[in-house]
Parts: structure tokens; sequence; C-alpha cells
């Protein structure tokens, strides 16, 4: 992608559904008793990976290339085949890690994988606990990366208390916690996105919250669901970061999700004085929604740690352009997590955002930005991590000159992103 320096930006955008309710409404669907309508399902690759491997597992699914609604025929809770092929997930943590618990409880030999960049992922965090509750998992480098090999069969409770906040991890023992008799029971060190749990229980699901604790019991059955996915917020984030960082820019995102547990970005930009305004506050698929309008703001540094972190885990490389804006410190801490996403996004916001000119230094759990900075293009490299590929983008966009982003790969969530980003600036992008 190669983008340049955005002129006056006044827009309207609908962002594309959300990638985690996506994930979990198809499989969560293919465990119902019935047929499942979910409309505004996110067409992007790493969805697509998880309804290519619920097919793998016998699951009918209509969802035609292009179509934004899909109908899932759910065979119960025990309704998955075993699939003939490795499950490959391609680049999506959230397939992989919900697999595993969930085929983890199924009577099955399954082999889920992915691309480079998921094999290097850690694995040991869902495999360890599920190995608690009796299930038999092998993976590589001692049980830490995929390939993971599942020989799937009946599971015991647990109480589990998360060593880091992952709703990853917390999703997985809840999917496994659906086969078994006694409740399971995760703790969490601070709340992480709730979707699957807020699935489970309009499924009709025996799940509750006890503080902090999550606990789930095999239902008798799951009803199908009947959902419209929301917007997602991590794919609105990067337009909020340009707005408010821009000189003359309003930006309306029409129908994005809000729930508390994903809107840690807005609570910051609340602290750093930013000018962002929620509208139409509404709600859909069980989710709060409304719009949201963002305008060039006057910023100041914060400082980013504890609950906010794994409220904004995936905004948090935004978090470090904003600082570039900002008058003084930004300063994200306890955020080591970032190091194992798609990419390390500690390193890789650092790199690319000190070739814009950017005044960065990176810790092991985070980093601190100096600003305000004036950026200029550059040759910048995504590696291959989507989120790194849209902050590329916006920096880009904010940037003086012309900035060159290597493999993207937005496909993964929000497809479209370029074109959106040509369409709400004439000019600013194009394909390299
Ligand atoms: C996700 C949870 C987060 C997030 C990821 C999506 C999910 O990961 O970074 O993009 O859909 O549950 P962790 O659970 O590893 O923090």
């Amino acid at each position: 992608m190669i983008v340049r320096r955005a002129g006056r930006l006044r827009a309207s955008v609908r962002v594309p559904p959300d990638k985690s309710i996506s994930h979990r409404a198809l499989m969560l669907a293919a465990l119902a008793e019935g047929d499942s309508h979910v409309e505004n399902l996110l067409d992007s690759d790493d969805v697509r990976a998880t309804a290519a491997c619920m097919a793998a597992l016998g699951v009918e699914l209509e969802w035609p290339a292009g179509a934004s609604a899909a109908r899932i025929r759910g065979g119960g809770l025990h309704g998955l085949y075993e699939s003939e092929a490795v499950l490959d997930c391609g680049n999506s943590g959230t397939t992989l890690r919900l697999l595993t618990g969930l085929l983890a409880a199924h009577p099955l030999f399954s082999v889920l994988s992915g691309d480079e960049s998921l094999r290097r992922r850690p694995m040991g965090r869902v495999i360890e606990p599920l190995r608690r509750m009796g299930a038999r998992i092998g993976a590589r480098a001692g049980g830490t990366l995929a390939p993971v090999a599942i020989n799937g069969g009946a599971l015991r409770a647990i109480r589990y208390e998360l060593p880091v906040a992952s709703a990853q991890v917390k999703s997985a023992l809840l999917l496994a916690g659906l086969s078994v008799e006694a409740p399971v029971r995760v703790i969490e060190p601070a709340p992480t996105r709730d979707h699957t749990e807020k699935l489970l229980a309009a499924m009709g699901a025996p799940v509750a919250r006890e503080g902090r604790a999550i606990a789930v019991r095999r239902p008798g059955r799951l009803r199908p669901l009947h959902l419209r996915v929301p917007g997602d917020v991590s794919s609105a984030a990067p337009w909020l970061a340009l707005a408010v960082c821009h000189p003359d820019a309003e930006i309306r995102l029409e129908g994005v999700g809000v729930n508390p547990t994903r809107t840690g970005l807005l609570d910051i930009l609340g602290r750093m004085g930013a000018d962002v305004e929620l509208l139409e506050e509404r709600e859909s698929g069980g989710e709060p929604v409304a719009d949201i309008v963002a305008r060039s703001s006057s910023l100041r540094g914060v400082t980013v740690e504890g609950s906010d972190v794994p409220r904004a885990i995936d905004e948090l490389p935004l978090v470090a352009l904003l600082g570039c804006f900002a008058e003084g410190e930004t300063v994200v801490r306890e955020a080591a997590e970032l190091r194992v996403k798609e990419s390390d996004r500690v390193e890789a916001s650092a790199a690319m955002l000190s070739a814009l000119g950017a005044d960065i230094e990176t810790a092991p759990d985070g980093f601190v930005a100096r600003g305000p900075r004036e950026l200029h293009g550059a040759r910048l490299d995504a590696a291959g991590d989507h989120r790194m590929g849209m902050l590329g983008a916006v920096a880009g966009a904010l940037a003086d000159g012309e900035t060159h982003v290597e493999r993207d790969a937005v496909s993964v969530s929000y497809p479209d992103f370029r074109e959106a980003l040509a369409a709400a600036a004439p000019g600013t992008a194009r394909l390299a």
C-alpha cells in the first residue's frame, strides 16, 4: 500500500463487522440445535479460516463468497465429525485457541495448525489448563506451539486462575466446559472481551459471572443464534487515531460495537483530551452499539496500564502513534502480551514509527513515545501483521511525503481498508 498525507478529512465510514464475534458466532452456531442466521458476518481471511475449519468438521454452512449473511446448521453439542485433514487456522489465534478448547471435549482426533506467524504463538497457555481438565493434547516444542494434536474426550471440571488476561484462553476453557457436568470456573486477572459468555447466555447455556470468575456448565442444548454482528471497534480504531491526530478532520464511524470490555481506546482518548463523541447509542445482537464521531484534537500524553491494557489490547500500537502527536510522554506498560501477537507489536510499532521520525523507546512490557513530532514518509514493513499494516497506513496519512507499507495483510480483519481510506481522503492510499 502506498499512502500520502491526507488533506482535509470529512468522512462517514461503516467499519467492518466485529472479528471476535464473527468467529464465536460460527463456532457456537455449529453446536446449537437447529439453524442459526448470522447477519453482517465479517468476510475476512481470519473468519473464513474459522468457517473452513467448521466445514471440515462436518458443519453445514451456507456463506457464499461476498455474502454478509450466513446460515449455519447446528448439529448439537455432539454433532461434529472428525476432519480428514489438518485444520488450517491461517493467521488466526482466535481460531486456533478457541477450537483447541472446543475439540478437546469432542471424541475426535484433530490436528490444528496455521501460518508461520501462528506457529510461533504461545499455545501452552491453553494446552496446560486443558490437560488439567484431562484433555490429551500434544504440540510441538514441548506442548507449547502449533501444530496441536488433540485426542478429544470426556473432561473434568476445573477452577482456573488465568495467569494472563486473555479472552482467547478464557473462551477456550468455557467452550471445553460445555461438555462438563460440574461447573468450569475461569478467573480473570482483569476483564477481557466477554462475547463468548454473552453468546452462550443468549443460546440458553448456564453461564454466570461470579466476581472475577466466569462459570459454565453443560447445557441440555443450545438454542440457535439469530444475530446481527456489530461493527468492530478495533477496525474503527485506526480511523479514530487518524481523525484526532489530523489537523482538519471529522470522521463519523457508524454502527460500532462499544462493549465496555473493548472500549479501552475510547477511555484512553478521553484522558488524552481527544474530541470523540458517542452518538445514538443502541443495541445489536445483544451488544451495545453507537456511532462515533472523532475530530482533530490537541492531545496530551498519558500512561496506559492495568485494566486498560486488555480492554485496548489490539489498539495499543495506535496509542504509540497518538503519543507522537501528544504533548509530553505517552507510556504503555504491563503490556508484554503485545510481544506475542501476530508479530512482536512492541518492536514493530517502535520500528515503524521510528522510521517515520518518531521519538519512541521500547521496554520489555511496552513503550514510551514523546511528542509532538513531525512525521515524514518512509518505507515500512508490516511483516504480515494486519494491525501493523493499518498502523503504517494511518501514520503514513499523517506524515509528510509518501509512505510505502509492505506486507500490510489488512485482509485478515479489514479487507477493504485501503479502498475505504482512498474514499475518505481521495489521493491518499493506493496499491503499490
Ligand atoms: C481476541 C482476544 C485477544 C485479541 C485478539 C482477539 C479474541 O487476544 O488480541 O485479537 O477474539 O478473543 P488474547 O486473548 O490473546 O489477549
